[in-house]
């Protein structure tokens, strides 16, 4: 696995392979990988000649009051963990490299991110927009893969391929569970033992309403009561939102049909949770 921390070598190696006909598998991150990484990374690894794994804590889409200098960053272990998934590059650049000045064009988000997290984190998604186009064209990737757990990002990046025409397709992949359904996540360890033992009941809550929803029922009013109802009975987590929205297009429902996502968010003490089901109805 090769290291490569400057804009220029990336794309030179990038180039050589795509005259050779290779596909590039590429899996964006911000570090400090764990499972969920390792899981696209390894599909990656399976559908593509060449996999390239970014490592870049993007200043752009933190805002003023957020974690970015406080953002976990483990160099050594991220390289370790990506060189058993026989990645072939991995990019590590710094903030100077990707931003040297003041960019003089960003990405403005202006659909998708009203919603779900998006509300509390203005200006959020430009900066993912933003680094992505840069990432895209240096990477110049066959795929570029996602976990479906941040689904409003997985929706924003596929607004973002088709309204600038990105030849990337966009491989969204499942989320990883723990044995008792939690979505995994880095953040669970900041759950108090009690809190970790009541988690579960989102995932449970998601699909008690997939049950309803299977039943019959197709008012999202009805489902979002029942989901937050069934949190609030069974955790002490503080229901940031639930909120049932087409999908890809992240709009409200007046009725259950079409593609669509119910997506949730829960403060415990010190951890906020998210997690989400996508339901397809013909
Ligand atoms: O999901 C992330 O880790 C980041 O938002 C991403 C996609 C790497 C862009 O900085």
């Amino acid at each position: 696995m090769k290291v490569i921390t400057t804009i220029n070598e990336m794309q030179n190696e990038i180039l050589k392979h795509k005259e050779l006909g290779m596909s590039i598998g590429f899996v964006p991150t911000m570090g400090f990988l764990h499972e969920g990484h390792l899981t696209l990374i390894s599909k990656a690894r399976k559908e593509n000649d060449v996999v390239v794994v970014s490592i870049f804590v993007n200043p752009l889409q933190f805002g003023p009051k957020e974690d970015f200098s406080t953002y976990p960053r483990d160099f050594d272990r991220d390289r370790a963990l990506a060189e058993g998934e026989k990645v072939d590059y991995l990019f590590y650049p710094s903030v100077e490299e990707m931003y040297p000045r003041e960019p003089s064009v960003k990405v403005m988000v202006q659909e998708r991110t009203d919603v779900l997290c998006g509300k509390s984190r203005p200006g959020h998604f430009d900066g993912v927009a933003t680094v992505i186009t840069k990432l895209f064209h240096i990477m110049m990737p066959t795929r570029a893969y996602f976990g479906k757990k941040d689904a409003q990002q997985v929706a924003v990046i596929d607004g973002l391929i088709s309204d600038f025409n990105f030849p990337v397709h966009l491989i969204p992949v499942d989320i990883v569970r723990e044995k008792d359904g939690l979505a995994k996540s880095s953040r669970n360890v900041n759950l108090l033992a009690e809190e970790r033992e009541q988690a579960p009941i989102i995932y449970k809550s998601l699909q008690t309403a997939k049950k309803a929803i299977d039943d019959g029922e197709i008012n999202p009013a009805v489902l979002t009561t029942m989901i937050k109802e069934l949190i609030t009975s069974e955790s002490n987590g503080e229901i940031d939102y639930v909120e049932i929205l087409s999908y890809p297009f992240l709009k409200p429902l007046e009725k259950i049909e079409g593609s669509l996502i119910i997506a949730v968010a829960v403060k415990f003490s010190k951890v906020r949770l998210i997690d989400n089901i996508m339901i397809q109805i013909d």
